[in-house]
């Protein structure tokens, strides 16, 4: 909770005023540094108001054009331990690949934070992967890791919500708990333009019912876990 809610205080009001490049990447190493701090210290970062405006109006734009056939089902497991359960999960995904040029300013800013934490923290991350969630009324995704020790794929976990005006009546808080033994967990609220970021092998979590339609994006940073006779696919 100790980011910098600098977005509102840095973006210009009037159009006399337009955004430079350079204000526009000073406050976000004060968001990035911000977050290899909280990541540094507790494991994971929850950072509101963190989402680049004009980012977040794009993405909500481009959202709102998208039809729902374009939304899969969501599954558990990578590629053939991929499964479809309901039991576990029932919101909708469609994921980023870069093609519109929203999907590449969404990828291009993960990728300037991957990067940073790089420099800063040495985790070696390799690659980006990400979709967005679409839950409908009363869909949850129960307790998981995103990550299992052994395997190293998926080495830090990163929310963004896009729901504005989310109210304690609305369900669908994230819940993050610290460990297995964690029950009462810390619950984040969906709301726009919050960031949360952390270790997927250290923290389990889970979405809880929604009571109205909630959108996210899930992300996901790799390493790069080729070995001589497997090539790491990035999904
Ligand atoms: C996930 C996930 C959390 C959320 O997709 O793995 O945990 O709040 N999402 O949408
Ligand atoms: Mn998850």
């Amino acid at each position: 909770m100790k980011c910098r809610s600098y977005l509102f205080e840095f973006i210009p009001m009037s159009p006399a005023q337009p955004l430079t490049e350079l204000q526009t990447y000073a406050d976000e190493e004060v968001l990035f540094e911000q977050i290899a701090n909280n990541l540094q210290s507790q494991g994971y970062a929850i950072c509101p108001a963190s989402l680049p405006i004009e980012l977040g109006q794009e993405i909500c734009e481009q959202l709102y054009g998208l039809d729902e056939t374009e939304f899969t089902a969501a599954g558990i497991g990578r590629q053939d331990q991929h499964m479809h359960n309901e039991f576990v999960r029932t919101d909708r995904i469609c994921w980023f690949t870069g093609e519109t040029p929203t999907g590449a300013r969404w990828l291009a800013w993960a990728n300037r934070l991957q990067g940073y934490l790089n420099r800063r923290l040495f985790l070696g991350l390799f690659s980006f992967e990400s979709h967005l969630a679409h839950y409908s009324a009363g869909d949850f995704y129960k307790r998981h890791y995103d990550a299992f020790r052994d395997q190293r794929n998926r080495v830090l976990s990163m929310v963004v919500y896009l729901n504005p005006n989310w109210g304690p009546d609305d369900g669908g808080e994230l819940v993050l708990y610290q460990n297995d033994a964690d029950t009462e967990g810390l619950k984040v609220t969906p709301l726009m333009g919050t960031v949360v970021l952390f270790l997927s092998e250290e923290f389990p979590h889970e979405v809880l019912p929604a009571q109205r339609d909630r959108y996210s994006i899930a992300g996901w940073y790799r390493v790069n876990g080729t070995t001589p006779d497997r090539v790491d696919p990035p999904r």
